[in-house]
């Protein structure tokens, strides 16, 4: 035999100097949840190990997580029904506990990348991420209301805008308005290829955030389809994003590999809190090995093309990696 493959796994020393993908607490943001009031840290049933903080607990809790490695975040609000409208009007109020938080955020950790959320179902009545009229999603009324709320993140500190709500025309219109107003240094990490997915459940427990009637299914992508995906990153690419999100992550390599080979920009992929309880709920019974399989699912998303990853394991992952 000329060619034996099990030489070049023959060693630790061997298997590290043939490796090919390696996962960084650098390469994650980790998305936490913020709740209003204070000496608030209240458990996420559905993600064991994930807690909604208020923003004096948050400041601890990043503090810990900065000095594990950790050096970006992504804040997600959940807000109670009484603050909620049906244009989201709450969202870009200046007094808002949200955007005070992130303020304070960049006030006490100014080397932070900070991320945060740009889309109206935290603050909508109706659970979506666009304006509903007669049960439909108005594309470029909610561009308005996007563009505020941009403006008012921007205006609160904020590294890098997510949004997250696939409206068509969101990442030029939120583009131009910023540099309009000064905020060219602000970056957008657009959502590009959003799926409709059974697999942000979990997510819309902490937030209460699921749509009161039907689905996403008129904005979010259908899981059948990848070239859409190539249409969306055109998109964005031409609009001025900075980076290009595949969202969900395990169940969509094949998409992050497809963006990751045909543009130039960096791929973030967001492994999706279904993603996290998954394994969560796996180990718990004791059936998978919880480190084992999140380091396998996280240098899996790498390898597929994502060079940034958004995920719920930072904190272990850099705990782990210690
Ligand atoms: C909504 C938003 C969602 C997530 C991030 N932003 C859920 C949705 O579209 O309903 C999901 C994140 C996760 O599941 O971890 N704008």
């Amino acid at each position: 035999m000329n060619r034996r493959p099990r030489r070049n796994r023959k060693s630790e020393v061997i298997r590290n100097m043939v490796e090919e993908t390696t996962l960084s607490v650098k390469d994650l943001i980790f998305p936490m949840f913020l709740v209003e009031g204070s000496g608030k840290r209240i458990p996420v049933d559905s993600m064991p190990g994930i807690y909604r903080y208020s923003t004096d607990t948050l400041l601890s809790e990043v503090e810990s997580c900065m000095k594990l490695g950790i050096q970006a975040i992504d804040v997600f609000p959940a807000y109670p029904e009484s603050l909620k409208d049906a244009i989201a009007t709450e969202s870009y109020n200046p007094d808002t506990f949200y955007l005070k938080a992130l303020r304070e955020i960049k006030k006490n950790f100014p080397e932070i990348c900070l991320m945060s959320d740009v889309a109206m179902d935290p603050y909508s009545s109706d659970g979506h991420d666009g304006i509903v009229k007669n049960g439909k999603i108005l594309n470029d009324e909610t561009l308005e209301v996007l563009g505020r709320m941009s403006l008012a993140q921007a205006d609160a500190g904020v590294d890098i805008l997510g949004p997250s709500d696939m409206m068509d025309g969101r990442v030029g219109y939120i583009r131009e308005l910023l540099d309009q107003n000064g905020f060219t240094d602000t970056s957008i990490m657009s959502y590009t290829a959003k799926y409709a997915s059974a697999f942000y459940g979990p997510f819309r427990d902490a937030l209460d955030s699921a749509p009161k009637f039907g689905d996403k299914k008129t904005y979010q992508m259908n899981p059948a389809n990848s070239q859409e995906a190539l249409v969306e990153a055109d998109l964005d690419m031409e609009e001025g994003a900075d980076f290009l999100m595949v969202k969900p992550a395990l169940a969509y390599l094949d998409i992050i590999k497809l963006l990751k080979d045909n543009y130039p920009l960096p791929i973030a992929a967001y492994n999706v809190s279904g993603e996290y309880s998954m394994l969560k709920a796996s180990a718990e019974k004791g059936w998978l090995d919880n480190d084992r399989a999140m380091i396998e699912m996280l240098t899996s998303i790498k390898r597929s093309g994502a060079k940034i990853i958004l995920t719920y394991f930072a904190k272990e992952f850099a705990e782990l990696s210690k």
